[in-house]
């Protein structure tokens, strides 16, 4: 048995944590079945030398004796600042016999208490140019970058070197004439005014005995507001400002620190003349500041860094994973649609900026205009982007070739406008630089439809595109929020394609950091639009997401952390209880899809769904998902509390919308019957006629089409396969008429659209790049069609479920995910008259398996009578209705069995 991939805090690796008991991770691999860990021990140290028994200054935790092998948390000496901490674990398989220690893994520690920050925020400080209301929106739309340096000497060699730095709104930092790192658009967005983050980098090969410079541009980002006004009241925090530190230790011993303070240089004439999120940024290579990060350069025209104000919020360290380039696509195609304006295909919907490659005329001026969609005419079709500009300027420098790319800005595109360029572009002329949070790709989802493949691959461009350290709305037009509705369910799918525990970790805090004094939570967070609208759908989030992260990745801290924010949340909205019932509601089932693809939006009430039904239902769940917390959490009062009002919510919601006749819930639309099905609200025994009216609705009211908006999509997948009709599910996700996914294929989309019917009749709400209408279609392909499920109750995968559903002509469907625990697979396949199907059981888990088959007796396992087989014991629901279950230890496996009799019959069907 090997133990690999230590992690901490879900990273390899990870620099400047502020978590005081990070927790640790491992994974265990074996050739041989069944192997498991039976007890462990972890060395923690101050340096890699000292990973010994007999040396470890940090801690030792002994042989343990546990299974646990995620999340075990540090338990030894406290740890201080700027602590660099070497770590190891060995052990024990399942008899007794202990591993090789693993390889050493290290993290280190950030600044932990304010007395460590030595350094002072500095920037321009003129009260009169600051974010203040006064203000004119469109002078917030120009601010040039800000660039600021300070030379210094180091005397002695370099131990270790280490920079901690919070630039806002954006910071690029240079050390000797060279980028530190390879992060983009960093820190991550947060409502500063309570929390910023700071970023620590590992900066020694990059110091030099004697002289040094160290420079930082900074950007405006979110931070200094691009408008104020459009189109809903937006915070601005003030202009961009800087706080660095960077300890050096020399090999002497001495300590050296080098801090932002007002002995640094600053201008705003520097080369990048205006810079924001929204309308791109402009660069003129006129102004370069050539050298600007190297020792010695002249700076003495630039002006003194003043003391400003702290952006006011705690700093905290980032622990998410950064937005870097991931990817870099060229072009398909180009055309010329009118003289001297190219447009470049980049082939599909992408977020982040180009790449320029020219050769010119001093001072000639080039632009890159980005656009989803084209016109007729073949140009760009800008409607949709509302007031963004979506522009990137370059002015050519004039010596030689150049190449360029934006640092202060993105792009949600597949088309780029180039004007002004000097000769005639080539398709090498631009690349797409594909940016986004780079989280580690967790999953894999293939199956014999092609068009569920496409739809899933469309789903994973539309992530990309909108995981801007926050989950975002959209990346094109003037918006690129966090509105929490659009997410709950898919946070769950996105946590089998990506490793997003941290990612959603942040920003629960920054839902946590937008909760007011009375509870109330808002729609959007970062709250840098005012949504506070007594909303119950869309908050929700703050209570769901936990629970993904629990189940997924057995991490408890989310609900720890928030549990009371929770509480408030929800008694601050039984205030709007009468009778029983929720009366606030905000936006319904959120873009139902209209009657025609004509229509922009629905027309027909009978399409709605009650907002009050909405938010009852939606209030129950959360009480019964807070109450489950509160067990966790070893509060049964509280759970008890829950629980009860529960119950009476549950009795109110089905007297006031519940038709006991005729088994329906008020108008009877798809999402009035999936959320008390997907809840567990309808009365006993209704159950399977509720559940028929909403295959009738589907089938024969909807000719098998969805009619469900954002807050029913993200239930009904599950419920229909729940309830045993997973065709009906898989009618739904192939169909390719209006209104569907495959419908959206039809009509080129590479990502998926905000509106069903993708009508650009309405330019303010038409995004290409919009997660919400997924619903919860991605977590079906994982946790359905291919079978891989999770047990909440033994949550991070320690057990386990594998079940497909099979589907009338469907004939393979693979999927893995890489679990805290390791690989997970499961994969099979339709051959001939065999069904076969192999699967993965990390070592430390179990799995119990639901094999397709009359009977266990025609299963077999690698070609043995499965009686024969090791690993494999039969469950409890043996032989039960042409499924055979099977406890799998861990191990790889290749079942096969003849294929049954309904799933023939499905096949022709
Ligand atoms: C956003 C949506 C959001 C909605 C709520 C839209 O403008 O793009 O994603 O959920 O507003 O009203």
């Amino acid at each position: 048995m090997l133990t690999k991939n230590l992690r901490c805090e879900y990273r390899a690796n990870p620099l400047g944590i502020d978590v005081t008991r990070p927790r640790l991770s491992w994974v265990l691999t074996s050739d041989r079945r069944g192997q498991k860990q039976s007890a462990y021990q972890l060395l923690v140290a101050s340096s890699v030398e000292k990973l010994d028994p007999d040396a470890c200054d940090l801690w030792d935790s002994g042989k343990v004796e546990s299974e646990q092998s995620i999340q075990v948390a540090y338990a030894g000496a406290k740890l201080r600042s700027g602590l660099r901490c070497w770590w190891k674990v060995r052990v024990w398989d399942k008899d007794g016999s202990p591993t090789a220690w693993s390889e050493p893994a290290s993290w280190s520690m950030g600044l932990l208490e304010d007395s460590d920050w030595h350094a002072k925020w500095i920037g321009t400080a003129d009260p009169t140019d600051d974010a203040a209301p006064a203000a004119k929106p469109d002078e917030h739309r120009r601010l040039p970058a800000r660039m600021l340096r300070r030379d210094f000497d180091v005397a002695g060699r370099v131990k270790q070197a280490t920079a901690f730095v919070c630039g806002l709104g954006y910071y690029e930092m240079h050390l000797n004439g060279r980028k530190v790192g390879d992060h983009v658009l960093d820190p991550g967005l947060t409502h500063y005014a309570k929390r910023a983050l700071y970023v620590t980098y590992d900066v020694t090969d990059q110091m030099r005995q004697g002289a040094n410079a160290i420079g930082v541009i900074l950007g405006n980002g979110r931070f200094f507001a691009p408008r104020l006004e459009v189109p809903i009241k937006t915070r601005s925090y003030g202009l961009p400002r800087l706080l660095l530190q960077i300890r050096i230790e020399l090999d002497d011993g001495m300590v050296l620190d080098v801090v932002s303070d007002d002995t640094w240089k600053l201008t705003t004439d520097g080369p990048i003349r205006a810079n924001n999120d929204y309308d791109g940024e402009e660069y003129d290579a006129t102004m370069d500041q050539h050298g600007w990060s190297e020792p010695g350069f002249d700076d003495s025209d630039w002006e003194g860094a003043r003391f400003v104000d702290a952006p006011g919020g705690e700093l905290i360290a980032q622990v998410a994973e950064p937005i870097r380039v991931t990817e870099t696509i060229k072009p398909v195609s180009m055309t010329t649609p009118q003289p001297g304006v190219h447009v470049f295909d980049m082939g599909r919907n992408m977020v982040g900026w180009c790449r320029l490659t020219v050769k010119g005329p001093r001072g000639t001026r080039v632009s890159l205009r980005h656009a989803e969609s084209l016109k007729k005419d073949g140009t760009l079709y800008v409607d949709n982007l509302r007031s963004c500009e979506a522009t990137d300027t370059y002015v050519l420098g004039g010596k030689g070739e150049e190449t360029w790319e934006p640092r202060f800005t993105y792009h949600g595109f597949r088309y780029v406008e180039l004007c002004g360029f000097p000769g005639e572009p080539a398709l090498s002329t631009i690349a797409g630089r594909v940016v986004h949070t780079s989280a580690e790709p967790a999953g894999s989802f293939q199956c014999s439809d092609k068009l569920l493949n496409r739809i899933h691959e469309n789903i994973i461009w539309g992530v990309k595109g909108n995981l801007r350290s926050i989950p975002t709305d959209c990346p094109q037009r003037d918006e690129r929020h966090g509105w929490l509705g659009d997410i709950a369910v898919q946070a769950k799918a996105e946590m089998y394609d990506f490793n997003v525990a941290q990612f959603f970790s942040k920003w629960l805090n920054d839902i946590q950091d937008a909760q007011d004094e009375k509870g109330e939570l808002p729609d959007v967070a970062p709250p840098y639009w005012d949504v506070y609208t007594s909303n119950v759908t869309w908050p929700s989030a703050y209570c769901i997401i936990p629970r993904w992260l629990h189940e997924h990745y057995a991490d408890t801290r989310a609900i720890e952390s928030h549990y009371d924010g929770m509480c408030m949340w929800l008694n601050f909205l039984g205030g709007f209880l009468q009778d029983g019932i929720i009366t606030k509601d905000q936006y319904g089932d959120w873009c139902v899809p209209p009657e025609s693809p004509d229509l922009i939006h629905s027309e027909d009430p009978s399409r709605k769904t009650a907002g009050e039904l909405l938010g009852t239902a939606y209030f129950y769940h959360l009480l019964r998902l807070v109450a489950r917390f509160a067990k966790i959490l070893d509060k049964p009062a509280d759970a008890e509390r829950l629980g009860r009002l529960a119950g009476e919510t549950r009795r109110a919601f089905n007297a006031r919308f519940f038709d006991e006749e005729k088994n329906l819930y008020d108008n009877g639309t798809q999402t009035s019957s999936v959320l008390p099905l997907a809840f567990g609200i309808v009365p006993e025994g209704h159950e399977q006629a509720v559940f028929d009216n909403l295959v009738r609705n589907i089938l024969v009211k909807h000719d098998a089409h969805i009619a469900t908006g954002l807050v029913g999509g993200q239930w009904l997948m599950r419920v229909l396969s729940d309830f045993g009709r997973p065709d009906v599910a898989y009618r739904l996700a192939s169909q390719t008429t209006y209104p569907s996914w495959g419908y959206m294929i039809e009509n080129d989309a590479t990502t998926i659209w905000e509106l069903w019917n993708g009508n650009t009749a309405d330019p303010a709400m038409n995004s290409h790049n919009h997660l919400m209408l997924v619903g919860d279609l991605g977590v079906w392909f994982y946790e359905y069609l291919a079978g891989i499920r999770l047990d909440a109750e033994r949550p991070g995968f320690k057990h386990f479920f594998l079940r497909p559903h099979l589907v009338p002509n469907m004939t393979f469907a693979n999927a893995s995910h890489k679990s805290l625990h390791g690989r997970i697979v499961s994969s099979w396949r339709i051959d001939g008259d065999v069904f076969h199907w192999d699967v993965v059981v990390p070592v430390n888990t179990t799995a119990t398996a639901y094999m397709p088959a009359p009977s266990s007796e025609a299963v077999s396992e690698s070609g043995l009578d499965l009686h024969d087989a090791e690993g494999v014991a039969f469950g409890g629901e043996r032989d039960h209705n042409n499924v055979v279950c099977l406890e799998l230890e861990p191990g790889a496996y290749a079942f096969a069995a003849p294929v049954t009799a309904p799933l023939a019959l499905d096949r022709t069907g």
